[in-house]
């Protein structure tokens, strides 16, 4: 069945594994982008991070700071009263007048104490609590004051009790409809305050100090009742806002805000309302409402106050039994903080994307410093494969990469040095063989020329030595006329045995066989004598084709050869073996003989080379062995080492297209 897949596209998957195609400066400039984004958005979380926390815990100091003076003016303002009310009481013209029961005397007095000290009242009663003397018009008295916490705790501790305090509208109205009216006001709706079913506040909170006053005895006679109406008075507050905020506007608005709270709604505040009034009636906000009044705790943190966000700090005011009756609240204006953060973001954010822009810039430098060199040697390395040795490349650098085109340029060089050495060793081959094959041509001539006539010094040499009548001496020399001749017409058949064309006559044949055949043609010589034959055949060698007598004729100058080399003397091993590198059959004649001298061996296989004394060797029967090997499709090689010996290796093909058995029939 055909694959339906056949034809498309490589998938994702397969695309990833074989590496997707990208240009090697894209992916440096990628990574770069990605590693420096990355790292510039760490740094940058972490910085702004750092930074918003580092302002977060700035400004809570700070509001804990200004929190802690506010309520040092408070209760400095309290102090104030309180020396004020506690002095007086002790003065003998206010003992007196209780004593003798002449008020007149002391009222413009005490009216002057209450203006002179800023006071809102100043009331004297007797030791019941029964209004003696007010200072507030129209000064009513004989009302009973026993009622109120403070008179009342004075009266059974007969201490001087300095406190804040809720008066209700009664008896606000009873020291003055000037205070009741003062006290009074409408409670405003702000988004966010706490929801509220009053719509009006009667009652006042204020600072307040009663004393008493004792006779001689120290028996109590009366009390001295001053204070201060927290309601609608900005004093305290804007005392607070100049001591601690030192009245800095921000963006059009006070940096820093004070208020009491009377319950939950505020009596005195510089917090204004969106039209500049002070937002006077408004309330706090539930979650602050609910730790500060309701559990007593101090609050901080960020609070919505009335119509802006302010970094904010309350604390609880208790009256004199310790229950909480107000807060006294101070605020900085958020905005401030959120600009200065947001600069720090903003710069940040500069500093980043100037960080990223550079390191793009950077990247694309870096790659290009990298990818440019890199293509410059892809593209010389496609011209050296297209043939041009003559290509190089420009070393720009000294890193790796420069390593790398020194190493090009060097394989480069090597190429063509390799390659001119190539083209020289042809021609010289060429030459060569242009050479021999004239020689052998000349050989070839001149041999066949000088067959016939000295085919006739033999055969003519020979009739006369055959003849009964010649004297000795003549005898002896014609005998040397017939060896030289012989010897002449050895030489001529060496010619043209070199120089013929004659194409191999090929038969399936067992080397091993031939090699022994060979051996025993020459055993019984003299020379052979002394020497030690070693033979390691391997014994299931294949036959191969080739002509047996042309390769017998290379075993036979080969053994003569090397029992030259021996001067009769040394072992000659002859092994034969399969070599399955080049599927070819290896023939080794290894001698003990002189060996050949460097300089000789290129030239061993030239004809006519011979180091054999005249006489002695022609210098051709290598050139032969080499001609007939190569004829075969062959190999001829030789090693040697002066004085130790000398190994030919003949490596004859064995035929693809057939496998023979050892008997020579087909396997
Ligand atoms: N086994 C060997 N050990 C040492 N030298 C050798 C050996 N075989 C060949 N040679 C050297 O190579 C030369 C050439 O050998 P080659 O057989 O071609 O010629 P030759 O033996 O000198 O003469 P001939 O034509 O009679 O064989 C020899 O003269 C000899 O110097
Ligand atoms: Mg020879």
């Amino acid at each position: 069945m055909k694959d339906s897949k056949q034809g498309k596209k490589p998938g994702l998957r397969a695309r990833i594994k074989n590496g997707i195609s990208m240009p090697i400066a894209h992916k440096l400039v990628l990574s770069f982008i990605l590693v420096s984004i990355l790292s510039t958005a760490i740094f940058t979380y972490t910085g702004i991070r750092l930074m918003a926390n580092r302002i977060v815990a700035e400004t809570q100091d700070r509001i804990r700071n200004d929190l802690n003076a506010a309520r040092e003016i408070y209760t400095g303002e309290a102090r104030h009263i309180n020396d004020v009310v506690r002095l007086n009481a002790r003065r003998p013209i206010i003992q007196e007048a209780l004593l003798n029961g002449d008020s007149e005397n002391i009222e413009n007095d005490l009216i002057n104490v209450k203006e002179s000290e800023a006071l809102d009242f100043l009331t004297l009663t007797d030791e019941y609590g029964n209004v003696i003397m007010r200072t507030n018009f129209p000064y009513h008295s004989g009302d009973n004051l026993a009622e109120d916490a403070v008179i009342n705790t004075v009266m059974n501790n007969k201490v001087t009790v300095n406190a804040t305090t809720i008066i209700p509208q009664e008896e606000l109205q009873a020291e003055s409809s000037v205070l009741a009216e003062k006290a009074r006001f409408n409670i405003i709706d702000t988004p966010m305050a706490r929801p509220s079913t009053k719509s009006e506040e009667t009652s006042g909170m204020a600072i307040v100090s009663a004393s008493p006053v004792f006779d001689d005895g120290q028996n109590l006679i009366g009390i001295l009742y001053g204070g201060l109406l927290l309601n609608k008075n900005y004093e305290l507050v804007d005392k607070v806002k100049q001591t601690v905020f030192q009245n800095v506007v921000y963006k059009g608005k006070d940096i820093g805000t004070a208020t009491i709270f009377q319950d939950d709604v505020r009596i005195s505040t510089n917090v204004l309302n969106t039209d500049g009034s002070r937002a006077i009636g408004t309330r706090i906000a539930e979650d602050v409402y609910d730790v500060v009044i309701t559990q007593g705790e101090p609050w901080m943190g960020r609070a919505y106050v009335v119509n802006d966000w302010y970094i904010t700090a309350y604390e609880p005011i208790r009256n004199v039994s310790g229950a909480v009756i107000g807060i006294l609240y101070v605020g900085i204006l958020e905005q401030k903080y959120l600009d200065i953060r947001n600069q720090a973001v903003m710069a940040f954010g500069i500093i980043s994307l100037i960080v990223i822009l550079f390191s793009i810039g950077l990247s694309y430098f870096l790659s290009r410093s990298i990818s440019v060199p890199v293509h410059r040697l892809v593209l010389a390395s496609k011209e050296l494969s297209n043939g041009n040795l003559d290509a190089k490349v420009e070393k720009t650098s000294n890193d790796e990469i420069g390593i790398l085109a020194d190493s090009f340029n060097s394989m480069a060089n090597a190429l063509r040095e390799r390659d001119d050495q190539l083209k020289e060793f042809t021609r010289r081959k060429f030459m060569e063989s242009e050479r021999l094959a004239l020689i052998g041509q000349l050989a070839a001539n001149v041999a066949h020329e000088l067959n016939n006539p000295l085919q006739g010094i033999v055969t003519y040499s020979h009739l006369l030595l055959e003849r009964n009548n010649i004297d000795n001496p003549t005898q002896q020399l014609l005998q040397k006329v017939v060896v030289q001749a012989n010897r002449s017409r050895d030489i001529i058949r060496g010619l043209l045995d070199f120089s013929r064309q004659r194409k191999p006559d090929k038969t399936l044949c067992n080397i091993n066989n031939l090699l022994q055949e060979s051996l025993s043609f020459l055993e019984n010589q003299a020379l052979m004598h002394n020497i030690e034959l070693v033979t390691q055949f391997e014994n299931d060698l294949p036959s191969i084709v080739i002509d047996p007598s042309q390769v017998q004729r290379v075993f036979i100058n080969m053994i003569v050869n090397a029992s030259e080399a021996m001067n009769g003397n040394g072992r000659l091993t002859m092994t034969t073996r399969r070599f399955s590198e080049t599927d070819s059959i290896e023939i080794v004649f290894s001698d003990t003989g002189t060996g050949i001298p460097e300089e000789n061996l290129e030239k061993i296989f030239d004809p006519f080379f011979t180091t054999k004394e005249t006489g002695h060797g022609v210098g051709l029967g290598l050139a032969i062995s080499y001609g007939i090997i190569k004829e075969h499709g062959g190999t001829i090689s030789v090693e040697s080492e002066v004085g130790k010996g000398t190994s030919f290796h003949i490596r004859l093909p064995i035929s693809t297209d057939t496998v023979y058995s050892e008997d020579g029939k087909p396997a």
